[in-house]
């Protein structure tokens, strides 16, 4: 069996059912929404975030009405933010096809952004579960946090991995972790399971981006969307930071800060990927990914074997390993 196949195998059926909330959540009369909407579900993500509450639900208990609501609200939540994110990021491309700022422009996809963004609310709502909004209530405020911390870190012109993680926490992680933990409230599970399934979350989530960042230094196809984006929008990842940082080399400090004020050419740029690949940047974000792919295998309960367990395990190893 792939490894996407052991991943859905214990939520097959469920994550039909999810397609199908997913979809009549977003019915809209008004004709603009209706054209985006429809854009933007001729090409179905990954569904990564959805596929984690539901396996979460089903290690702590089963798969319950508020399960499907949680996971409609946060595959909405993040919808959201990668169609405004395209438009922070001026990028084109989204999931293999054009972003919804090209195909409109940047006032209809901040709009939409916002009705996606509403519509989470409305399911989250529909749990009537209050510990579950409020682990998304919160979500919202820490998302639109991490791209501000990250814009004016633009400027900030020191190398700190600790800003980088206070970013990649915020922006990315914190989602990952939502998803975990409303799984685990959804099937009723105790304080101490659910705190375990936030903190397995926030692992999944970090890893999760410092992969994503590692694709940046390549170019691929597969991925969907634009590489070697960061560092034109004046961001310096994990790999860049530690070759910088281990080797204090004076002329990629100098490229590196020409990244930041936003002066850079491509040439230089160019150098600054090579000069990371070559000084063990890759390596080390690697291996970051790695020791927190570990903690997260750590946290899953022990004793079980169950075909649930062996798809976290699965969809863990494909956050670190995936080619897109
Ligand atoms: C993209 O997330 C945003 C990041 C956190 C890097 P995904 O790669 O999961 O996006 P889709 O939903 O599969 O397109
Ligand atoms: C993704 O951030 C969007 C969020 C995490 C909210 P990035 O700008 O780093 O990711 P991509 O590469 O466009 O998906
Ligand atoms: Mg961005
Ligand atoms: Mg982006």
């Amino acid at each position: 069996m792939n490894i996407l196949s052991i991943i859905k195998s214990p939520i097959s059926a469920e994550l039909e059912d999810f397609v199908q909330l997913f979809d009549s959540s977003l019915d809209s009369s008004n004709i603009l929404l209706k054209r985006v909407i429809t854009h933007i579900r001729q090409r179905n993500g990954k569904m990564m975030r959805p596929m984690l509450v539901l396996l979460v639900a089903k290690l702590c208990g089963n798969v319950s009405r508020q399960t499907y609501h949680a996971a409609v609200a946060l595959e909405l939540l993040h919808t959201a933010s990668l169609v405004h994110d395209d438009v922070v990021d001026e990028s084109s491309e989204r999931r293999g096809q054009l972003s919804v700022n090209a195909v409109f422009n940047n006032k209809v996809a901040v709009l939409a952004g916002d009705y996606l963004l509403a519509t989470a609310l409305v399911q989250v709502g529909q749990t009537r579960n209050h510990d579950i909004i409020d682990v998304v209530s919160a979500l919202g405020q820490n998302l639109a946090e991490g791209e501000l911390l990250q814009l004016s870190n633009v400027s900030n012109l020191e190398f700190s991995e600790a800003v980088y993680f206070d970013v990649i926490r915020k922006k990315t992680a914190v989602l990952f972790a939502a998803c975990t933990k409303a799984g685990a409230l959804s099937a009723g599970a105790t304080d101490e399971m659910v705190e375990s399934a936030r903190l397995f979350g926030e692992y999944i989530g970090l890893c999760f981006q410092i992969k994503d960042d590692i694709f940046d230094y390549y170019e691929s196809k597969e991925i969907g969307k634009p590489t070697g984006n960061d560092m034109h929008e004046g961001k310096l990842t994990l790999p860049v930071l530690y070759a910088l940082n281990s080797t204090r080399n004076e002329e990629a400090c100098a490229w590196a800060v020409k990244v930041k004020n936003g002066t850079a050419n491509a040439d230089e740029i160019g150098r600054l990927v090579q000069f990371t690949k070559e000084n063990g940047g890759i390596e080390y974000a690697a291996k970051v990914m790695d020791d927190y792919r570990q903690k997260a295998f750590a946290l899953l309960p022990e004793g079980t074997d169950s075909e649930v367990r062996q798809a976290l395990e699965a969809y863990l190893n494909y956050v670190v390993e995936r080619e897109k």
